[in-house]
């Protein structure tokens, strides 16, 4: 007899990492449900490779009624949590959509999944809940520490489900990933901002000196570290998912100018960002040996994938342009 695959619920489904996770689980044979609320950075066209593979709701997980009313028709036995605000400057310029979407909108979910007796909810959380670290790695037992108003909305997400877990068993494993980049990701973020100027004949902003480290993840390393979570991770768990591959912001754009082919005169220093995090990085021990993932693009390989996607997508990126100058004041 052929084995049941479980109904999996994907909310932000129509964003960066989510979309990626939604085509890997129909490359997989699954066809999810995908709950999104088609927000600024929510777009369709990133599943059109998928389309008629997935069902969709054009659904705001702060509404009670709405959320409510996808679980009692569809009864996921899996949810899988990545819709967010998740941009770090838009919440410093307004931190509201990031308290509603990411606490308020993380609730209603938990709340449906219990009452609808979800198997299985896995959080996508955030390396940035810790804060920053100039020495060192964190590891899952290290204290939530963030800084910004988008991790700090991110941590009280990730503490409500750990209050969940430990008040009412509930059946849950969070995930932080390190900083993703790849294929269609909204270009307000590091790497695609990047690409986006060059392809505009503009220079590339680098906050402050550009001595910023992050631990690059390529997207698709990502997803596929939470397929494997969501199907061996142990429920009540936290799981850092990082590549390992550090770099400072500057040598990152650096190695970016070099794969698009443009000379380094193409970046500029720009007045740094608010209450900046110097260093981010993930001990990701506890995945690699208890469930046997490990990345396998490096930062090289993953920029010249993600460049190379770019100019093929240049009309998708070019799209945005008006949103991210309103952003930036351009
Ligand atoms: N991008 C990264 O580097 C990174 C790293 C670690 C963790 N994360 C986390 O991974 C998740 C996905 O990140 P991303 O980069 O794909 O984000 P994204 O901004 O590209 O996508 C977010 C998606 O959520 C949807 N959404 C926003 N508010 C919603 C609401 N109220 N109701 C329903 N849908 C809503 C948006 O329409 C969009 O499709 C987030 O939880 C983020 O915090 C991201």
């Amino acid at each position: 007899m052929r084995k049941r695959i479980p109904k999996i619920l994907v909310t932000g489904g129509a964003g960066f990492i989510g979309s990626a996770f939604v085509r890997l689980l129909v490359k997989n044979g699954i066809s999810p449900v995908v709950v999104d609320k088609l927000t600024y950075a929510g777009d369709l066209k990133r599943l059109e490779e998928v389309m008629g593979k997935f069902k969709f709701y054009k659904t705001d997980i702060c509404s009670k009624k709405g959320i409510e009313a996808v679980f009692a028709k569809e009864k996921p036995a899996v949810a899988v949590h990545f819709a967010a605000e998740s941009h770090v400057d838009r919440s410093i310029h307004d931190a509201t959509p990031f308290v509603e979407t990411n606490i308020k909108g993380t609730q209603v979910l938990l709340d449906a999944s219990r009452k609808h007796n979800i198997k299985k909810f896995i959080l996508i959380s955030t390396d940035e809940v810790y804060g920053e670290i100039a020495n060192g790695r964190f590891n899952e037992n290290s204290p939530i520490k963030p800084n910004s108003p988008y991790a700090a909305s991110k941590a009280a997400a990730d503490l409500l489900v750990q209050a969940y877990i430990r008040t009412n068993n509930f059946p849950a494993i969070i995930i932080r990933p390190s900083n993703n980049y790849g294929p269609w990701q909204y270009p307000e973020k590091l790497i695609p901002l990047a690409i986006l100027r060059i392809l505009g004949d503009g220079k590339v902003p680098v906050y402050g000196k550009g001595l910023n480290v992050r631990e690059w993840l390529y997207v698709d390393d990502c997803v596929r570290g939470i397929m494997m979570i969501m199907r061996k991770g142990k429920i009540g768990e936290t799981y850092n998912l990082g590549s390992a591959c550090e770099s400072k912001n500057i040598d990152t754009i650096k190695l970016l100018l070099k794969t698009l082919g443009v000379g380094h005169d193409r970046f500029e220093f720009v007045k740094d960002r608010l209450g900046h995090d110097i260093r981010y990085s993930l001990n990701s021990r506890k995945i690699a040996k208890g469930l046997d993932w490990k990345p396998g693009v490096k930062l090289s390989q993953g920029l010249k994938l993600t460049v190379a996607w770019s100019l093929k997508h240049k009309t998708w990126l070019k799209s945005k342009l008006g949103d991210i100058n309103k952003l930036y004041n351009k």
